[in-house]
């Protein structure tokens, strides 16, 4: 029976259900697997809070560093999720005392997690983070344990539960951004601080910093995102979108093209039929391509207490079984610096919404333009909504696949006509 001595720092939703997790299944289903987990201390910010645990059947520390200086403790579990501050000080202090740390910070890891994994390496502990991304799906521990001799090409996915579930209710309920994301406020899916990383697109673009550095072995390095939130998808868009056999959603995807990296988070149509488009709610998938798989697909809880406490525990059990700690998967130094694709020469195929005038040759002063560029247009839909002339219409227009520096050409062309309303709206399809 190994024994680990753990104390945990942030008894928020993540830190609570450890605890519960941990008193719950501690006496059986752990010892049949031949670890105890020992709970040595524990800390928050405020200690008179109220917690579905009982906090005095542990030593509580108003300074979580103070824990590190507990000498059998073997692992500090960070889920205080500050991205730099308190966070950050107690990794690094715990990985200089030896101490193995265990985190959910996808912020702290993808901006900082260089310097930090050097730390881990150059001791000899583990920086364990399988629950830094998609929450309880184990991307982690597949992409270092069971993919680690694959070559990977692409690895794509809907990686923030709060967009997919304002996007999914937008659909079903017909319902604008700004009515559904006080909804998702009031059930506590995001607060009005998380809100700005999760629909700003950060909170995903964090995460698959983590993975392209895991598949390409590119250094952490958050500024070679491209990031595009959800907050300017109009119900109108999903609507046209759905007629034309689409979904929208937020997709995070990374791959290697010409040698440069290309980390992509932004709004875009799915085809109904790609099993992406049927993840719905606050639900995260992704999807892997590789030498050997065309497809591998996960799919389950990105978030919530339950399934993230879980993503701790598996690290928690990993490191009770080993003795050396790769954290990567590879070794540290084949980590290279990757410059970042230029998002003007993505290829992709693209939907349009321009807003016009309701008169005679409108549509062909538009499809002129893509003539003149040469660019191939896919369906045209033209969808007279009002019977109020004086308000303009949409003309919803796809494209085949065009490099995106074309388009934006034919947009400043097509935004300087004058029966042209507004900027027009541009997002791009997933194509496989
Ligand atoms: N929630 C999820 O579904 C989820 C999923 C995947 C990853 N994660 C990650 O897991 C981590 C924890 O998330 P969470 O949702 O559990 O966060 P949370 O509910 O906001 O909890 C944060 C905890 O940190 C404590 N804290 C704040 N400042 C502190 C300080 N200066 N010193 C000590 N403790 C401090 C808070 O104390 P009080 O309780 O006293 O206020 C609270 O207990 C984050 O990195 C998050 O990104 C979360």
């Amino acid at each position: 029976m190994k024994q680990l001595n753990i104390c945990i720092a942030g008894l928020g939703n993540v830190g609570s259900a450890l605890i519960q997790s941990i008193e719950d299944n501690n006496k059986f289903h752990f010892e049949d697997r031949s670890i105890k987990i020992n709970i040595l201390g524990i800390s928050a910010k405020d200690k008179n809070k109220k917690r579905k645990f009982n906090i005095n059947n542990y030593k509580w520390f108003d300074d979580p560093k103070a824990m590190i200086l507990i000498d059998d403790c073997h692992v500090i579990i960070e889920l205080i999720g500050q991205e730099k501050g308190i966070s950050y000080e107690l990794i690094e202090m715990a990985l200089n005392k030896n101490k193995h740390v265990v985190t959910g910070n996808k912020a702290l890891i993808a901006n900082h997690g260089k310097k930090l994994f050097d730390l881990a390496n150059k001791n000899s502990v583990a920086l364990s983070y399988e629950a830094a991304v998609a929450g309880g799906i184990p991307i982690i521990k597949t992409l270092k344990n069971t993919l680690n001799l694959d070559k990977i090409n692409k690895i794509s996915g809907i990686l923030n539960g709060t967009t997919n579930y304002i996007l999914t209710k937008m659909q079903e309920d017909n319902m604008s951004f700004d009515e559904v994301l006080k909804i998702a406020k009031d059930k506590g899916f995001t607060s009005d601080q998380e809100s700005k990383l999760d629909i700003g697109g950060y909170d995903a673009a964090h995460k698959l910093t983590i993975l392209s550095t895991l598949c390409f072995k590119s250094n952490l390095n958050f500024k070679n995102n491209y990031i595009e939130g959800i907050s300017n998808i109009k119900v109108e868009d999903i609507n046209y979108a759905e007629k034309l056999g689409y979904k929208i959603k937020l997709i995070s995807e990374a791959c290697i093209i010409e040698d440069k990296i290309s980390n992509f988070t932004s709004p875009k149509l799915i085809k109904k039929s790609n099993p992406l488009a049927s993840v719905d709610n606050a639900l995260n998938a992704i999807n892997i391509e590789t030498f050997h798989l065309e497809n591998l697909f996960l799919e389950g809880e990105g978030a919530g207490g339950k399934p993230t406490a879980n993503s701790v525990l598996s690290d928690l059990y990993d490191i009770s079984q080993n003795e050396k700690f790769d954290n990567l998967g590879f070794k540290i130094d084949k980590l290279q610096d990757y410059e970042k694709y230029s998002t003007e020469n993505i290829i992709n195929s693209y939907y349009l919404r321009i807003m016009t005038d309701d008169k005679p040759g409108v549509l062909s002063s538009i499809t002129n333009f893509f003539s003149e560029f040469n660019i191939s247009v896919k369906k045209i839909l033209q969808l007279p909504e009002n019977s109020d002339v004086d308000k303009p219409i949409p003309i919803i227009i796809t494209t085949h696949s065009i490099q995106k520096e074309k388009l934006s050409n034919v947009i400043k062309k097509i935004e300087s006509l004058e029966f042209v309303k507004e900027k027009v709206t541009v997002l791009a399809i997933h194509d496989n």
